[in-house]
């Protein structure tokens, strides 16, 4: 299959490159920028896309293997990516007396012939385009050629008189510049002649083939959380292997939502799950949550029992030494989330995996399986509609491991639990039934939406009667990535509505606000 492999420098949009590319059906690969490209980039790669970064190509801006230049495939640098290729084959790039930021207009010149013509095709002849960088091209490297000017007057798209080598000082992959995706389209199939073959049913063949190749009639455990990725990975898996074969461990940790223990064993029965292994441990989670207020050390205790109680389920089960684990990491849980390159610490999922013992050891003897970890988030729903997993769960907001340990301010207790669960359940059960403008459901035109129970009371009146209630806080954000987060702008009547709902049936929480921080500097959960 036809790959497009991009150089990551640490910019913030190197994961948008790679989904645009995808959306148009071309798989990508993202490694570090100072990646070896040993021996080769590989048999499937097409092109090669060096991103944007933070850095100057001065001053601490990482370098990609100098057989990029040599392997003969065609470059497109993007932003600091242009201007690595320009310091690297000789020309020189100098810091801007102010920066080019925001929107910028770019004219593009017509002509060139051959791929240049090509690559110049995807072109407007003038468009806005998104702009963010200090530095600039002072003098091409041999062989480039203005294409496009920025309307401050800088290089903005180069291309090189012979070799397959193009350059763009702006990004194309962000919304704000138009006509991004034509610019890339014109790299990816004009210049590289990519065929479009990244579609799910290929997917879904090529991972199936090797779950097969690998597992074989081996025993395959998932720890399954009741979320997306991990009821995906197990339809993946169910769909896959002999039912038999596919044993199913969640815990229900007593922090869970309402209903979602009922709701995840019904949608992995419906999936043909055989061995499904439900663990209650509600009170345990109580236990050693007693008396625990300060929000670190709740997580420690949740993530610490979570691997006692995994480790002692798994040896109950008596699977055979040679068991496979799997679990629902995704492509954007292995790389890397903050910037830079060179220190790229594989990150597994900030889940209850965490650094557990049993994951470590079943991946140093290559028995971990990760069948999505080359899928995006909506990849995996679109996979997720494909087996045929509910609707309900592939469309589910994100969830924290810790569940509503973090969700309950302070202390947790059961009765809190139950609390929150309730009112949690009303929040969300009105944003499925209520729509916005443009006739979407809110919990979809929300990124991530749930209640958190402060500890706090708060006098009140019902009837006649005095009332002293919790405070609820409710949050509601659109994000794309769950790394920044706007807060969701609701119309007052809504929220109106949902507040009185929830104090009339509730009848612990005696008040209702709304948390208007956006992430950052608030984060998205309170702890
Ligand atoms: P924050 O609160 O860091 O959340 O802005 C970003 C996203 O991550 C989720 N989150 C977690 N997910 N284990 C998880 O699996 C955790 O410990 C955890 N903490 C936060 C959060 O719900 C949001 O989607």
């Amino acid at each position: 299959m036809d790959k497009i492999l991009i150089l990551d420098f640490g910019s913030q949009t190197t994961q948008l490159i790679g989904r645009r590319i995808r959306d148009m059906g071309v798989y990508t690969e993202i490694i570090p920028g100072d990646s070896a490209l040993a021996p080769e980039p590989g048999p499937d790669v097409r092109g090669i896309i060096l991103s944007g970064s933070p850095e100057s190509v001065y001053a601490g801006g990482a370098a990609p293997d100098k057989k990029v230049y040599d392997c003969g495939l065609p470059l497109l640098g993007i932003c600091y990516g242009l201007q690595r290729m320009t310091v690297d084959l000789g020309g020189t790039v100098e810091a801007l007396p102010g920066r080019e930021y925001g929107r910028i207009g770019v004219t593009v010149a017509e002509g060139g012939s051959g791929l240049a013509a090509r690559f110049l095709e995807g072109f407007r002849p003038s468009f806005t385009a998104w702009m963010s960088h200090g530095d600039t091209l002072t003098k091409l490297a041999p062989g480039f050629r203005e294409a496009g000017v920025s309307d401050t007057g800088y290089p903005a798209v180069l291309v090189h008189g012979e070799k397959p080598w193009f350059g763009v000082q702006f990004h194309p992959e962000v919304t704000h510049t138009e006509g991004g995706n034509e610019i890339l389209s014109a790299f990816v199939f004009g210049v590289c002649a990519c065929k479009a073959g990244w579609t799910m049913e290929h997917y879904v063949e090529e991972t199936r083939a090797s779950l097969n190749e690998r597992i074989g009639k081996s025993p395959v455990l998932l720890l399954v959380s009741g979320g997306v990725d991990s009821t995906v990975a197990g339809a993946l898996l169910l769909k896959t292997l002999q039912s038999d074969q596919v044993h199913l461990m969640y815990m229900d940790t007593g922090l869970m939502r309402k209903d979602e223990t009922k709701t995840v064993k019904a949608s992995l029965e419906k999936l043909g799950a055989k061995r499904l292994h439900i663990v209650h441990c509600e009170g345990e989670f109580l236990e050693a949550l007693k008396g625990l207020c300060e929000p670190e050390a709740k997580r420690r205790a949740i993530g610490d029992l979570f691997i006692t109680i995994q480790e002692r389920e798994v040896l109950r089960l008596g699977l055979p030494e040679h068991y496979f684990l799997a679990q629902g990491t995704l492509y954007t849980d292995l790389i890397e989330s903050g910037r830079g390159v060179g220190n790229k610490a594989r990150l597994i999922k900030s889940h209850h995996n965490v650094g557990s013992p049993l994951v470590d050891a079943k991946r140093k003897a290559g028995r971990l399986i990760e069948p999505l970890d080359k899928l995006y988030k909506d990849e995996v729903r679109r996979l997720g509609r494909f087996l045929g997993v509910n609707e309900e769960v592939v469309r589910r907001h994100p969830f924290p491991g810790p569940g509503l340990g973090v969700r309950i301010l302070g202390e947790v207790t059961g009765e809190k639990c139950g609390i929150l669960r309730e009112a949690d359940a009303i929040y969300i059960e009105e944003l499925k039934r209520r729509t916005d403008g443009e006739g979407r459901s809110l919990y979809d035109a929300i990124w991530q939406a749930f209640a958190v129970l402060l500890p706090i009371r708060s006098v009140g009146v019902a009837g006649d009667e005095r009332k002293y209630g919790w405070v609820l806080a409710l949050r509601a954000i659109t994000s794309s990535d769950g790394m920044t987060a706007d807060v969701y702008p609701f119309q007052i009547k809504d929220l109106l509505e949902i507040s009185t709902r929830i104090t009339n049936t509730v009848k612990d929480i005696g008040r209702v606000t709304y948390d208007i921080s956006s992430k950052p500097p608030a984060t998205i959960e309170w702890e």
